[in-house]
């Protein structure tokens, strides 16, 4: 690669800078080894952006996100901001960046590493080789839907669970991509039994299904859903849902393989501009302890580097990295295992390097 790339990171709040801090780590490595050209600036996001400028996504972040080639995103929020007014809240950043870059496309893999069989919550028998992933709307839906807020008696509070033909149409167009080129198989969950905006999401998913004869589509109600992947999670391959359900259904998922701390994602818009950032949040319970699990963030920055940037080689690089440094034993203290395996983050930061 000679192109110049530009990566935006946004370390936000808690355990965001401790994650993003071991990703860069291995950033860096990758242009050593493979030559690569991939530069990074960095900016506030969050509570520290907050704590700064008076707010959680200052015009100057907003717009560095707008130019770079691709954002890395560690963690929003935490205790010292939960009393702020809902549009001061560290998590209003978030929100912001999705929807401001039209971000509508969240891809969740979940996949267990056979070297940590022993740390999901399930069965081995249950688990192994598990590998779905969860195709979740995220501009849309009961998130954004307006009219929302109090009503004037301050008694009653509401949101709105919207959702348009295009908005489900979209979304439902890269699950079933996604679907061809896996097991060819999707599971579109709602509460088509209860919601309208279900039944619309249905309808439109069936209607699309007919430009994908060969992907089998199946459609579940939520609640069932939920108790399906906890139960026989391995029947299903890719899922696709709405903001609030695939919001639950993805930190689900998460324990199937061990520990939130080993989940990546994918926000991409049509443009394929993305923003990549592990499914969990700021962890204030282990803020600055060095317990917390690097490879969500480091397993996101392997996403950029395929989706963003076609640099398959390097993502797969730190894929074999992560499963060599696990197949030796080496654990972080949100994984099972002994207390002689477990890393602090920058040692497993550390380790992943070496082994690149
Ligand atoms: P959380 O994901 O931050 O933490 C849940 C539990 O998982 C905690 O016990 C935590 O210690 C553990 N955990 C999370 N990530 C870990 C890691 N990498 N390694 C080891 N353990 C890890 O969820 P929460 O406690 O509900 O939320 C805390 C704050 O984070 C809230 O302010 C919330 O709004 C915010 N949040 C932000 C994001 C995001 O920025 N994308 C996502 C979820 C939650
Ligand atoms: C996530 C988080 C966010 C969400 C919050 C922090 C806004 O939980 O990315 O999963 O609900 O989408
Ligand atoms: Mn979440």
């Amino acid at each position: 690669m000679t192109d110049k790339k530009k990566i935006l990171i946004l370390p936000g709040d808690g355990i965001g800078p401790e994650v993003c801090n071991e990703a860069k780590k291995v950033l860096v490595a990758l242009n050593d080894k493979f030559q690569y050209d991939i530069e990074f600036e960095e900016a506030e996001v969050g509570g520290a952006a907050f704590d700064k400028y008076g707010k959680p996504l200052p015009e100057a972040t907003l717009e560095a996100a707008q130019n770079a080639d691709a954002i890395l995103l560690g963690a929003v929020g935490g205790p010292a901001w939960d009393d702020l007014d809902y549009d001061l809240r560290p998590e209003r950043a978030l929100l912001g960046l999705r929807s401001q870059l039209d971000l509508f496309a969240n891809l969740r893999p979940a996949i267990l590493s056979k070297h940590l069989v022993e740390s999901s919550s399930l069965k081995s028998e249950k688990v192994e080789d598990l590998d779905l992933l969860i195709v979740r709307e995220l501009t849309g839906g009961i998130y954004f839907g307006e009219p929302r807020g109090n009503l004037e008696s301050e008694n009653s509070a509401f949101n709105t669970m919207i959702y348009s033909r295009e908005e489900i149409e979209r979304i439902g167009r890269v699950a079933f991509e996604a679907a061809q080129k896996r097991s060819k198989s999707l599971c579109s969950v709602d509460k088509a039994n209860v919601l309208e905006v279900s039944v619309l999401w249905r309808e439109v998913i069936i209607e699309i299904s007919k430009d994908y004869p060969d992907v089998e589509l199946t459609h579940m109600l939520v609640d069932n859903a939920a108790m399906q992947l906890v139960k026989e999670p391995k029947q299903f391959d890719v899922i696709v849902t709405g903001n609030l359900f695939g919001d639950i259904l993805s930190d689900i998922a998460a324990m199937l393989t061990g520990s939130i701390g080993m989940l990546p994602s994918a926000s991409l818009n049509s443009k394929n501009q993305g923003l990549y950032e592990p499914v969990h949040g700021s962890a204030p319970d282990i803020t600055g302890k060095g317990l917390a699990n690097p490879i969500a963030a480091i397993l996101s920055l392997a996403m950029m580097l395929k989706y963003s940037f076609g640099l398959n080689e390097a993502s797969l690089a730190i894929e074999n990295s992560i499963q060599t440094v696990l197949s030796e034993g080496f654990r972080t203290h949100d994984l099972e295992g002994s207390e002689e395996t477990k890393l602090s983050t920058s040692d497993m930061g550390n380790k992943i390097v070496e082994n690149l």
